[in-house]
């Protein structure tokens, strides 16, 4: 087997449309049998006739890695052995497979036949009979070999060797894991005397007359005639005609209308779905069908736990409807072409798709882009050979409106030839290749992680001419539309600055949307010792060289259950804004879908005063148009009359009026709030004179000036703090300050993880005792001072007002600023009435509404596979945290607060690589944040923006704190 070339496989057919055909096949898919070899040279020869009774078995598809031999490993950029290219390491897997199948007597009864495989990781020799059929590289493309004259009536034998690296790893340097095997579905099929061998339909839509033309390429085998069929369109024609269609529906992601056809021949009927539109690039915009569209995207890979990147139709589906119910529209295939089969769902669900090429060559960067295959020639016919799969395979789905050159392969001559190749072969659609910066052979102007200045300044270099001394170069890049193909990198908790980076896209016509970075988080999940599922990362598998948890990354989990990112995304993409006037009397919805109306949203509003909804209705939807705004009227009950105690909160939602594919009616798509703050009433004091240990139901620690209990409810604090259990965006550098440590580096520096506090005095006063305290920072002279002043209320309540000044000199902002307490007994849940239900952050609160919510114990922070600071809610006005023990009842009497209650204390966050490391410590930990600081997305892209940094300032609070004791 040969493993260090630089050209594609050999032997296979020509790469065409993947197509839906009556012609018959037979699955290969299921045991297999294995053997896996530590090296090429340690592989015996005889793999293909020996004997593989005592071989072991895998599951085709799949990847041997994830089935007991050897284990996973994942890398970004670096590649796992040196840059030798072509060269594979020595010590390299090899993969034997091996399978004794009956073709069936469907298939013998046909002349011709095919041997497909769909994706095999990295590269594959391939034997059928003991003949050679060919070798494969291209892990995620298609491979057909002619078996016409090889496959035989009765037993067959196939052998497969694998080698886990190759030269085409070079290639395929993707940030994932590596994982080896015949991953995808493997199919003999038969293919008719006469039979439809390809077929490429070009299906195009003109907006100012409404009518469609329909251009069908057909390949037939031998000199059969091929017509067309498709009978809502009355339409049964030979293929070869080019056809216009008077009033055709178009297809666009937000009406994914699909035509139903077939291309037949007298030996077989391929069935198609054909989508009428038209994509094009004018005067900077990404228009199809002559409007404007935004892209609302998410970089999809495919991954499961437990099965890396095998494919399964249900998990697939519903993830893609997850997806629309977040009002999500876009999906970049990051970084190669998906399964076939997710192309069918992109059409029939809607979504706009950028479809790359199974191509990377990113650890080159590693050594200033030495021979990268990109730029050298010997590479060339294995560049090319990518894109042409990519390109047949998946040319006639209208869900396609971009094809990517790949990812993160700098620059290069076998760029230029593959875009040259894919335009011609298909110039209905635009070329993408981010690393294309000079936009020479692109389309669109892609950038990755972009920042908000930098997204500002590319939409305004379109509305101004180019300077006089431009390249042509540059004089033609200010000409395209800008996407960002990745941006807001989804890793922890976060991303911050969603809302900014789409005020920006709507602002300017030139920008298209973009793609957050990434949908969903790479975890592989095993079996712990004690039998429960464990999540690892990078490292976990004793990898040598790795990149930790960057994998951990997404807007959803490895199981698809959703971050908070993903709801602040849905509501910062939503297509429907609804804004309501200062007086509640009008709401504004501003309609940013595309291409609808809003006839099928219905609105529902709702009053609640203080916990309570004091009135409800629907309004009528008005006519509202793609891209336009309309006004309703709200009605008299929305006003607010009396005055609340807490908050008097209106909430107007865009519901769907019908049931769709994704949902079910009254599914909200977008809401809109005027919230109206109440007046608190502090409950009469209680007028007991105070001592130093005990003020009404509060009992201090005479030590250190600090709570002990409170109604006999056991609990510690305040301590003031102004640090977070660093999240993965504070310990990476944003692009914004490359010059700077990371803020997790600097707030280490700074000694806010350890600050001391010491009592400086507690003085007496009537009814009241006043705690002051100096919260200081080792090795430092930076503190923060606090003047607790503590009041008994009637009730067995407490008032608190606390005033925080820093003091001395502060070398870098905080995290927050806040008061710490420590409740003896477990967290059982809380109801609250603040912004939630899901966790927020200044600058990642887009979904967030008032409300009185309640949260399980499980609900209160975000199990991130690395800890790390989770689960604070903004805007909070009073709360009920239950524990075992009883529950403290926290209220506010003048700003709001952000509250924290978690299961661990900072520090443990802090110490733990994974969750399942984690031991809850049997008490409830409770932060009342004055401020905090966003949270931005350092990993990848900026840092918090510097409206959302908290600098050392002083903050004050005055809150009521009461026990109410467990009924148990
Ligand atoms: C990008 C890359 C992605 C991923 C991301 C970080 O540069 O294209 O594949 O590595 O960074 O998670």
């Amino acid at each position: 087997m040969e493993i260090a070339t630089t050209s594609p496989g050999s032997g296979t057919t020509a790469p065409r449309a993947r197509l839906c055909s009556d012609a018959p096949s037979r699955s290969l898919d299921g045991r297999w049998r294995f053997r896996v070899s530590p090296s090429l040279r340690a592989a015996p020869e005889d793999w293909r006739v020996a004997d593989a009774d005592g071989w072991g078995v895998v599951e085709v598809p799949g990847h041997w890695n994830l089935q007991g031999y050897g284990s996973p490993a994942y890398s970004n950029v670096q590649m796992p052995f040196p840059v030798d290219p072509p060269h594979p390491p020595d010590v390299n897997p090899i993969g034997d497979y091996r399978l004794d199948f009956a073709a069936s007597d469907e298939v013998i009864a046909h002349r011709r036949r095919i041997l497909r495989f769909d994706g095999i990781e990295s590269a594959a020799e391939v034997w059928l009979n003991d003949v050679l059929l060919g070798t494969t590289r291209g892990s995620r493309l298609t491979h057909e070999f002619d078996v016409s004259d090889v496959l035989v009536p009765g037993t067959n034998r196939l052998a497969v060797r694998v080698a886990q690296f190759s030269d085409a790893t070079y290639l395929e340097n993707q940030d994932m894991w590596w994982l080896p095997g015949i991953f995808r579905s493997v199919t003999i099929l038969a293919r008719p005397d006469g039979g439809v061998d390809d077929v490429f339909v070009r299906a195009d839509y003109d907006a100012d007359t409404g009518a469609g033309t329909l251009d069908v390429s057909v390949r037939v085998d031998g000199e059969a005639a091929a017509r067309i069929v498709i009978p809502e369109l009355g339409i049964d024609a030979p293929a070869a005609d080019t056809l216009r269609i008077a009033g055709v529906e178009p297809w666009t992601a937000e009406q994914p209308r699909l035509y139903d056809a077939e291309v037949r021949t007298h030996a077989e009927v391929v069935a198609l779905r054909i989508g009428f539109r038209r994509v094009e690039v004018r005067d900077t915009q990404l228009l199809v069908n002559g409007a404007p569209i935004m892209l609302r995207g998410v970089n999809r890979h495919e991954h499961r736990p437990r099965h890396g990147r095998v494919y399964d139709a249900d998990v697939a589906r519903d993830e893609l409807l997850l997806m629309k119910r977040h009002n999500i529209n876009a999906v970049r295939t990051s970084h190669y072409p998906p399964h076939p089969d997710v192309l069918d769902l992109f059409d029939e669900l809607g979504f706009w798709v950028i479809d790359e090429c199974d191509l990377e060559t990113h650890g080159f960067e590693h050594v200033d882009w030495r021979r990268n295959p990109s730029a050298d020639p010997a590479w060339r016919d294995a560049f090319l050979d990518r894109i042409r799969r990519t390109v047949h395979r998946d040319k006639n789905h209208p869900s396609v409106i971009m094809w990517s050159l790949g990812n993160e392969s700098h620059v290069g001559a076998n760029l230029e030839e593959m875009a040259r190749w894919a335009k011609t072969a298909d110039p209905t659609r635009l070329i993408h290749y981010e690393g294309d910066r000079a936009s020479r052979y692109v389309d669109v102007y892609s950038r990755m992680y972009a920042t908000h200045d930098e997204v500002r300044a590319i939409g305004e270099e379109a509305l101004v001419p180019a300077p006089f001394d431009a390249t042509p170069a540059e004089v033609r890049r200010r000409t395209l539309p800008f996407l960002q193909c990745e941006f807001a990198h989804a890793m922890g908790t976060g991303p911050g600055g969603l809302q900014e980076y789409w005020d920006l896209f709507e602002t300017f016509p030139r920008h298209a949307g973009g793609f957050v970075w990434e949908w969903l988080e790479h975890g592989i999940a095993v079996d712990g010792p004690d039998g429960t599922s464990r999540t690892l990362y990078g490292g976990d598998f004793g990898e040598d060289v790795h990149d930790g948890n960057f994998v951990i990354d997404g807007l959803v989990d490895a199981d698809r259950n959703p971050r908070p990112g993903l709801l602040h995304y849905a509501a910062v993409i939503a297509p429907i804004v609804v804004g309501i006037d200062g007086a509640r009397t009008r709401v504004r919805l501003e309609n940013r879908y595309d291409f609808r109306d809003l006839a099928d949203v219905a609105l529902r509003w709702t009053r609640t005063v203080d916990g309570e909804v004091v009135a409800s209705g629907t309004l009528p939807t008005p006519p509202c148009g793609p891209r336009s705004a309309a006004m309703v009227d709200l009605p008299d009950e929305c006003r607010t009359d009396a005055a609340a105690r807490v908050a008097d909160a209106l909430t107007v939602e865009a519901v769907s009026a019908a049931p769709s594919a994704w949902a079910e009616a009254g599914h909200v798509i977008a809401s809109g709030q005027d919230v109206r703050d109440g007046r608190p009433v502090a409950p009469a004091p209680a007028a007991v004179a105070a001592t130093a240990d005990v003020v009404g139901a509060a009992r201090f620690d005479r030590t250190g000036g600090g709570l002990q209990s409170l109604g006999g409810l056991a609990i510690a604090g305040p301590t003031v703090g102004v640090w977070r259990a660093p999240t993965d965006n504070d310990r990476d550098i944003g692009d914004d300050e490359l010059d700077l440590p990371s803020y997790a580096e600097r707030w280490r520096a700074a000694g806010m993880d350890r600050t001391v506090t010491r009592l400086v005095d507690a003085l007496t006063e009537g009814d009241a005792v006043t705690v002051r305290t100096r919260t200081g920072t080792p090795i430092l002279d930076s503190a923060v001072d606090a003047r607790l002043r503590w009041t008994a209320l009637e009730g067995g309540a407490v008032r608190l007002d606390a005033e925080l000044e820093p003091h001395g000199t502060w070398i870098t902002e905080w995290a927050r600023i806040g008061l710490d307490f420590v409740l003896a007994s477990a967290p059982v849940g809380v109801d609250l009435a603040g912004y939630g239900p899901m966790p927020s952050y200044p600058d990642l609160r887009a979904a967030a509404r008032f409300g009185w919510w309640h949260l399980d114990a499980d609900e209160l922070t975000v199990d991130h596979v690395r800890p790390q600071e989770s689960g604070s809610r903004i805007g909070v006005r009073e709360a009920a945290i239950a524990t075992e023990a009883g529950t403290l009842h926290v209220s506010s009497l003048d700003a709001p607060f952000a509250l924290t209650v978690s299961r661990h204390s900072r520090r443990s966050l802090a110490g733990a690589a994974h969750n399942w490391e984690l031991t809850p410590d049997g008490q409830t930990h409770v932060t009342i944040d004055l401020a905090q600081s966003g949270v931005g997305t350092a990993t990848c892209g900026p840092g918090v923006l510097p409206r959302y940094r908290l600098p050392a300032r002083p903050a004050a609070i005055s809150l009521i704190l009461r026990h109410e004791p467990a009924s148990h």
